[in-house]
């Protein structure tokens, strides 16, 4: 993809109605301060379109954004904030659930998991979640310049173990400082989307 415009078109609180597009929508989900809205923004070549933040819990709402007026790139909220009340999770959970249940456009589901840690028992509730709302997860091993070169192959193993992944199942490892990996995230989003 070429981007020629972006834009963040809607945004949806835990008690908005979700949006129907009428344009191919890939989401990004994953574990609060996993790198989701580093990663969008590294997809749009942006430097803070989505807003980061080094504290957990930054994106607290379904952000929709639109790429030349051709497709959504869906930044999530994340999950397994602390500091978030259980009602508040539980509300969120719902809300994520519903978006991936109820979306007509929704082509792809890509969850991030820190190339450093093994996945938790939330990484892996949501990777269910994702197979059970009939998509494969494709998966993004983030923060990949924060890993020795020598770790990487080993740490990849571990994500797919701790996941089970199928031996067909994706993995990419990508770095928002290095950019490393866009290209054959977008190779793959052009390609689910049929862009
Ligand atoms: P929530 O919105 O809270 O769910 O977090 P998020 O998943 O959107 O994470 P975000 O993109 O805000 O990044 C969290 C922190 O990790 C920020 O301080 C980012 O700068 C940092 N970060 C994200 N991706 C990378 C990466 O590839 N490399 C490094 N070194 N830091 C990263
Ligand atoms: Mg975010």
């Amino acid at each position: 993809m070429v981007i020629k415009n972006v834009s963040l078109d809607i945004v949806c609180g835990i008690t908005s109605k979700l949006p129907d597009t009428n344009r191919p929508e890939v989401a990004f989900a994953g574990k609060s301060n996993v790198g989701k809205s580093s990663l969008i923004n590294g997809l749009m070549n942006r430097k803070s379109l989505a807003r980061t933040s080094a504290q957990p819990g930054k994106t607290q709402t379904i952000n929709f954004y639109n790429i030349n007026e051709a497709m959504y790139l869906v930044d999530l909220p994340g999950y397994g904030y602390a500091k978030v009340s259980q009602s508040e999770k539980e509300k969120w959970g719902k809300m994520i659930e519903r978006y991936l249940h109820t979306s007509k456009n929704l082509k792809a589901v890509f969850l991030l998991i820190d190339i450093r840690h093994d996945p938790s028992a939330n990484d892996k509730m949501m990777y269910d979640w994702i197979l059970n709302n009939g998509y494969e997860p494709i998966i993004i091993a983030t923060k990949l310049d924060k890993l020795k070169r020598s770790q990487i192959q080993k740490n990849i193993k571990a994500i797919k173990e701790g996941l089970k992944l199928s031996k067909d199942g994706i993995i990419i490892p990508f770095s928002a400082e290095t950019k490393q990996g866009r290209d054959e995230i977008w190779a793959l989003i052009d390609e689910l989307t049929g862009l």
